[in-house]
Protein backbone atom coordinates (compact mmCIF):
# COMPACT_ATOMS: atom_id res chain seq x y z
CA UNK A 1 0.00 0.00 0.00
CA UNK A 2 1.68 3.36 -0.60
CA UNK A 3 1.48 5.61 2.27
CA UNK A 4 1.29 9.47 0.82
CA UNK A 5 -1.83 10.86 1.68
CA UNK A 6 -3.52 7.78 1.15
CA UNK A 7 -3.54 6.46 4.75
CA UNK A 8 -6.64 8.81 5.08
CA UNK A 9 -8.81 7.04 2.71
CA UNK A 10 -8.89 4.40 5.51
CA UNK A 11 -9.58 4.53 9.55
CA UNK A 12 -10.37 1.92 12.14
CA UNK A 13 -13.50 1.62 14.13
CA UNK A 14 -12.87 -1.75 16.57
CA UNK A 15 -10.34 -2.57 14.65
CA UNK A 16 -11.88 -2.86 11.56
CA UNK A 17 -10.73 -0.94 8.31
CA UNK A 18 -12.81 1.36 7.00
CA UNK A 19 -13.02 4.14 4.62
CA UNK A 20 -13.36 7.52 5.28
CA UNK A 21 -16.93 6.91 3.42
CA UNK A 22 -18.00 5.58 6.43
CA UNK A 23 -18.23 8.46 9.17
CA UNK A 24 -16.63 7.43 12.27
CA UNK A 25 -19.63 9.21 14.37
CA UNK A 26 -22.24 7.14 12.12
CA UNK A 27 -19.82 3.85 13.18
CA UNK A 28 -20.85 4.94 16.52
CA UNK A 29 -24.12 5.69 16.31
CA UNK A 30 -24.90 2.44 14.40
CA UNK A 31 -25.93 0.93 17.76
CA UNK A 32 -28.95 2.86 18.31
CA UNK A 33 -30.36 2.13 14.50
CA UNK A 34 -34.12 1.26 14.99
CA UNK A 35 -34.74 -1.25 12.89
CA UNK A 36 -38.18 -2.65 11.44
CA UNK A 37 -39.20 -6.14 11.48
CA UNK A 38 -39.95 -6.45 8.05
CA UNK A 39 -36.14 -4.88 7.22
CA UNK A 40 -34.08 -7.62 5.08
CA UNK A 41 -30.31 -7.59 5.01
CA UNK A 42 -28.25 -8.26 2.89
CA UNK A 43 -24.52 -8.90 3.86
CA UNK A 44 -21.57 -9.58 2.77
CA UNK A 45 -17.80 -9.39 2.90
CA UNK A 46 -16.84 -7.17 -0.17
CA UNK A 47 -16.50 -8.59 -3.53
CA UNK A 48 -18.58 -11.43 -2.81
CA UNK A 49 -21.24 -11.07 -5.37
CA UNK A 50 -23.49 -8.41 -3.21
CA UNK A 51 -24.68 -6.69 -6.26
CA UNK A 52 -26.01 -10.18 -8.36
CA UNK A 53 -27.63 -10.86 -4.82
CA UNK A 54 -29.74 -7.48 -4.84
CA UNK A 55 -30.62 -7.57 -8.17
CA UNK A 56 -31.71 -10.90 -7.88
CA UNK A 57 -34.13 -9.71 -4.80
CA UNK A 58 -35.15 -6.88 -6.08
CA UNK A 59 -36.35 -8.77 -8.71
CA UNK A 60 -37.86 -10.98 -6.37
CA UNK A 61 -40.45 -8.32 -5.18
CA UNK A 62 -43.54 -7.54 -6.90
CA UNK A 63 -44.88 -4.63 -4.13
CA UNK A 64 -41.96 -1.67 -3.37
CA UNK A 65 -38.94 -1.89 -2.08
CA UNK A 66 -36.19 0.10 -1.83
CA UNK A 67 -32.30 -0.83 -2.14
CA UNK A 68 -31.05 1.54 0.52
CA UNK A 69 -27.39 2.45 0.64
CA UNK A 70 -25.78 0.39 3.24
CA UNK A 71 -26.23 1.34 6.43
CA UNK A 72 -22.51 2.17 7.71
CA UNK A 73 -22.08 4.21 4.22
CA UNK A 74 -22.00 8.46 4.78
CA UNK A 75 -22.41 10.61 7.96
CA UNK A 76 -25.12 10.36 10.70
CA UNK A 77 -27.63 11.88 8.61
CA UNK A 78 -27.52 8.09 6.88
CA UNK A 79 -29.45 6.77 9.59
CA UNK A 80 -32.14 9.76 9.52
CA UNK A 81 -32.33 9.09 5.70
CA UNK A 82 -33.08 5.43 5.75
CA UNK A 83 -35.87 6.46 8.58
CA UNK A 84 -37.54 8.10 6.31
CA UNK A 85 -38.54 5.73 4.04
CA UNK A 86 -41.56 4.44 3.78
CA UNK A 87 -41.36 1.86 1.81
CA UNK A 88 -40.35 -1.79 3.03
CA UNK A 89 -36.13 -1.68 3.32
CA UNK A 90 -33.65 -4.17 1.87
CA UNK A 91 -30.27 -2.89 3.66
CA UNK A 92 -27.03 -3.81 2.34
CA UNK A 93 -24.30 -4.22 4.78
CA UNK A 94 -20.25 -5.15 5.24
CA UNK A 95 -20.57 -4.97 8.62
CA UNK A 96 -19.03 -8.29 11.05
CA UNK A 97 -21.90 -9.63 13.17
CA UNK A 98 -20.53 -7.93 16.16
CA UNK A 99 -21.21 -4.49 15.03
CA UNK A 100 -24.62 -4.74 13.36
CA UNK A 101 -27.04 -3.34 15.10
CA UNK A 102 -28.61 -4.70 18.07
CA UNK A 103 -31.96 -3.82 17.25
CA UNK A 104 -32.08 -6.32 13.51
CA UNK A 105 -31.24 -9.09 16.10
CA UNK A 106 -33.57 -8.24 18.32
CA UNK A 107 -36.40 -8.21 15.98
CA UNK A 108 -34.97 -10.98 14.01
CA UNK A 109 -35.17 -9.52 10.81
CA UNK A 110 -34.24 -11.33 8.05
CA UNK A 111 -30.71 -11.60 6.66
CA UNK A 112 -28.97 -13.09 4.11
CA UNK A 113 -25.42 -13.60 3.89
CA UNK A 114 -23.62 -14.37 0.52
CA UNK A 115 -20.68 -15.52 1.01
CA UNK A 116 -17.48 -16.84 -1.85
CA UNK A 117 -14.50 -18.63 -1.91
CA UNK A 118 -12.19 -16.06 -0.16
CA UNK A 119 -9.45 -16.95 -2.69
CA UNK A 120 -11.91 -15.66 -5.66
CA UNK A 121 -12.61 -12.70 -3.01
CA UNK A 122 -9.59 -11.43 -2.53
CA UNK A 123 -8.37 -11.50 -6.63
CA UNK A 124 -11.56 -9.42 -6.73
CA UNK A 125 -10.79 -7.17 -4.40
CA UNK A 126 -6.92 -6.35 -6.10
CA UNK A 127 -8.75 -4.99 -8.97
CA UNK A 128 -11.12 -3.28 -6.70
CA UNK A 129 -8.39 -2.11 -5.17
CA UNK A 130 -6.44 -1.38 -8.44
CA UNK A 131 -9.66 0.86 -10.41
CA UNK A 132 -11.38 2.42 -6.85
CA UNK A 133 -10.20 6.12 -6.33
CA UNK A 134 -11.56 5.36 -2.64
CA UNK A 135 -9.04 2.92 -1.86
CA UNK A 136 -5.44 3.03 -1.06
CA UNK A 137 -3.23 2.16 -4.24
CA UNK A 138 -1.92 -1.23 -4.33
CA UNK A 139 0.90 -1.91 -6.49
CA UNK A 140 1.06 -6.06 -7.12
CA UNK A 141 -0.72 -8.88 -6.31
CA UNK A 142 1.89 -10.21 -3.91
CA UNK A 143 1.64 -6.81 -1.70
CA UNK A 144 -2.27 -7.13 -1.90
CA UNK A 145 -1.97 -10.85 -1.20
CA UNK A 146 -0.24 -10.89 2.26
CA UNK A 147 -2.61 -7.78 3.40
CA UNK A 148 -5.31 -9.60 2.07
CA UNK A 149 -3.79 -12.71 4.58
CA UNK A 150 -3.36 -9.96 7.45
CA UNK A 151 -6.79 -8.46 7.21
CA UNK A 152 -5.12 -5.50 6.57
CA UNK A 153 -7.78 -3.89 4.20
CA UNK A 154 -11.27 -2.60 3.90
CA UNK A 155 -14.10 -4.73 5.97
CA UNK A 156 -10.95 -6.31 7.90
CA UNK A 157 -9.98 -9.98 7.54
CA UNK A 158 -12.05 -12.55 5.15
CA UNK A 159 -11.50 -14.93 8.34
CA UNK A 160 -13.01 -12.60 11.35
CA UNK A 161 -16.17 -11.57 9.03
CA UNK A 162 -16.95 -14.42 7.86
CA UNK A 163 -16.66 -16.21 10.94
CA UNK A 164 -18.63 -13.91 12.81
CA UNK A 165 -21.63 -14.79 11.04
CA UNK A 166 -20.86 -18.29 10.75
CA UNK A 167 -21.80 -18.75 14.34
CA UNK A 168 -25.45 -17.80 13.76
CA UNK A 169 -26.10 -19.78 10.73
CA UNK A 170 -28.53 -22.17 12.48
CA UNK A 171 -30.72 -19.18 13.59
CA UNK A 172 -34.02 -19.22 11.32
CA UNK A 173 -34.04 -15.61 10.34
CA UNK A 174 -30.31 -16.07 8.68
CA UNK A 175 -29.55 -17.72 5.02
CA UNK A 176 -26.91 -18.69 4.11
CA UNK A 177 -25.96 -18.40 0.46
CA UNK A 178 -22.77 -19.24 -1.69
CA UNK A 179 -21.44 -16.95 -4.96
CA UNK A 180 -20.21 -20.50 -6.27
CA UNK A 181 -23.96 -21.94 -6.08
CA UNK A 182 -25.85 -19.24 -7.51
CA UNK A 183 -23.00 -19.61 -10.30
CA UNK A 184 -24.44 -23.66 -10.46
CA UNK A 185 -27.90 -23.75 -9.83
CA UNK A 186 -29.48 -19.88 -10.30
CA UNK A 187 -33.00 -21.27 -10.39
CA UNK A 188 -32.37 -22.92 -7.28
CA UNK A 189 -30.69 -20.85 -5.36
CA UNK A 190 -33.67 -17.80 -6.60
CA UNK A 191 -36.82 -20.26 -5.34
CA UNK A 192 -34.27 -20.74 -1.67
CA UNK A 193 -34.72 -16.94 -1.27
CA UNK A 194 -37.98 -16.64 -2.52
CA UNK A 195 -38.55 -19.55 -0.06
CA UNK A 196 -37.17 -17.58 2.73
CA UNK A 197 -38.32 -14.21 1.79
CA UNK A 198 -41.80 -15.68 2.16
CA UNK A 199 -42.50 -14.65 -1.91
CA UNK A 200 -44.75 -16.30 -4.15
CA UNK A 201 -42.71 -16.48 -7.14
CA UNK A 202 -43.98 -18.75 -9.87
CA UNK A 203 -41.64 -21.45 -12.19
CA UNK A 204 -41.97 -18.54 -15.25
CA UNK A 205 -40.81 -16.08 -12.65
CA UNK A 206 -38.10 -17.87 -11.74
CA UNK A 207 -36.51 -18.53 -15.24
CA UNK A 208 -37.10 -14.87 -16.04
CA UNK A 209 -35.29 -13.55 -13.03
CA UNK A 210 -32.08 -15.75 -14.08
CA UNK A 211 -32.30 -14.58 -17.10
CA UNK A 212 -32.25 -10.96 -16.46
CA UNK A 213 -29.79 -11.76 -13.62
CA UNK A 214 -26.94 -13.17 -15.52
CA UNK A 215 -23.29 -11.61 -15.69
CA UNK A 216 -24.02 -9.96 -19.29
CA UNK A 217 -27.31 -8.35 -18.54
CA UNK A 218 -26.21 -7.03 -15.22
CA UNK A 219 -23.14 -5.45 -16.66
CA UNK A 220 -25.53 -4.18 -19.65
CA UNK A 221 -27.94 -2.86 -17.93
CA UNK A 222 -24.96 -0.71 -15.82
CA UNK A 223 -23.53 0.70 -18.90
CA UNK A 224 -26.86 2.17 -19.87
CA UNK A 225 -27.65 3.70 -16.04
CA UNK A 226 -24.58 4.59 -14.91
CA UNK A 227 -25.57 8.42 -14.61
CA UNK A 228 -27.25 7.04 -11.83
CA UNK A 229 -24.23 7.05 -9.18
CA UNK A 230 -26.61 6.26 -6.05
CA UNK A 231 -26.95 2.37 -7.56
CA UNK A 232 -24.12 0.62 -5.87
CA UNK A 233 -24.85 -1.50 -2.77
CA UNK A 234 -21.69 -1.37 -1.74
CA UNK A 235 -20.37 1.38 0.79
CA UNK A 236 -16.79 1.36 -1.45
CA UNK A 237 -17.67 2.80 -4.42
CA UNK A 238 -20.84 4.73 -6.16
CA UNK A 239 -19.33 3.70 -9.30
CA UNK A 240 -21.48 0.47 -11.07
CA UNK A 241 -18.85 -0.01 -13.31
CA UNK A 242 -16.57 -0.60 -10.86
CA UNK A 243 -18.15 -4.31 -10.07
CA UNK A 244 -19.02 -6.25 -12.94
CA UNK A 245 -15.14 -6.92 -13.76
CA UNK A 246 -15.04 -11.00 -14.84
CA UNK A 247 -18.08 -12.73 -12.84
CA UNK A 248 -16.29 -16.17 -12.79
CA UNK A 249 -15.62 -18.40 -10.19
CA UNK A 250 -11.70 -19.93 -10.42
CA UNK A 251 -10.13 -16.84 -11.57
CA UNK A 252 -7.61 -17.04 -8.17
CA UNK A 253 -5.59 -19.70 -10.42
CA UNK A 254 -4.69 -17.30 -12.65
CA UNK A 255 -3.01 -15.16 -9.87
CA UNK A 256 -1.98 -17.27 -6.76
CA UNK A 257 1.42 -19.02 -7.60
CA UNK A 258 2.00 -22.72 -5.86
CA UNK A 259 3.30 -21.12 -3.00
CA UNK A 260 0.67 -18.30 -1.89
CA UNK A 261 -1.74 -21.11 -2.08
CA UNK A 262 -0.28 -23.28 0.01
CA UNK A 263 0.44 -20.75 2.26
CA UNK A 264 -3.00 -19.32 2.36
CA UNK A 265 -4.27 -22.91 2.68
CA UNK A 266 -2.30 -23.26 5.77
CA UNK A 267 -3.95 -20.32 7.25
CA UNK A 268 -7.20 -20.96 5.85
CA UNK A 269 -7.37 -24.61 7.90
CA UNK A 270 -5.61 -22.75 10.96
CA UNK A 271 -8.62 -19.73 10.99
CA UNK A 272 -11.13 -22.12 10.06
CA UNK A 273 -10.34 -25.27 11.98
CA UNK A 274 -13.85 -24.85 14.03
CA UNK A 275 -15.41 -23.69 10.82
CA UNK A 276 -17.84 -25.95 8.68
CA UNK A 277 -16.59 -24.67 5.40
P1 LIG B 1 -15.18 -10.39 -10.06
O1 LIG B 1 -14.37 -9.21 -9.66
O2 LIG B 1 -14.48 -11.69 -9.73
O3 LIG B 1 -15.61 -10.36 -11.48
P2 LIG B 1 -19.82 -7.40 -5.00
O4 LIG B 1 -21.11 -7.14 -5.66
O5 LIG B 1 -19.96 -8.02 -3.64
O6 LIG B 1 -18.95 -6.19 -5.00
O7 LIG B 1 -19.06 -8.52 -5.83
C1 LIG B 1 -18.56 -8.25 -7.11
C2 LIG B 1 -18.19 -9.54 -7.78
O8 LIG B 1 -19.39 -10.22 -8.17
C3 LIG B 1 -17.38 -9.31 -9.04
O9 LIG B 1 -16.50 -10.42 -9.18
C4 LIG B 1 -18.50 -9.30 -10.08
O10 LIG B 1 -18.05 -9.52 -11.40
C5 LIG B 1 -19.36 -10.44 -9.58
N1 LIG B 1 -20.73 -10.39 -10.13
C6 LIG B 1 -21.56 -9.33 -10.16
N2 LIG B 1 -22.71 -9.64 -10.79
C7 LIG B 1 -22.59 -10.92 -11.19
C8 LIG B 1 -23.44 -11.81 -11.91
N3 LIG B 1 -24.64 -11.43 -12.37
N4 LIG B 1 -23.00 -13.07 -12.14
C9 LIG B 1 -21.80 -13.46 -11.68
N5 LIG B 1 -20.94 -12.67 -11.01
C10 LIG B 1 -21.33 -11.40 -10.75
Amino acid sequence: MSSSGEAELLHTFKGIPFTTRSSPELLKSLHTFDAREDDVLLVSYPKSGTHWLAGVITKLYNTQVTVTSPIEFGDVSQLEELNKLSSKRIIPTHLDYNMLPPNFKNKKCKMIYISRNPKDTAVSMFHYYRDNPNLPTVDTWTAFFDLFLKGNVVCGSWFDHFLSWEQHEDEKNILFLFYEDMKKDLPKVVKEISLFLSLNVSDEDVQDICEKSSFSEMKNDTEKENSDPTHTVCALTSNRKLIFRKGAVGDWKNYFTPKQNIRFQEIFNEKMKLSKL
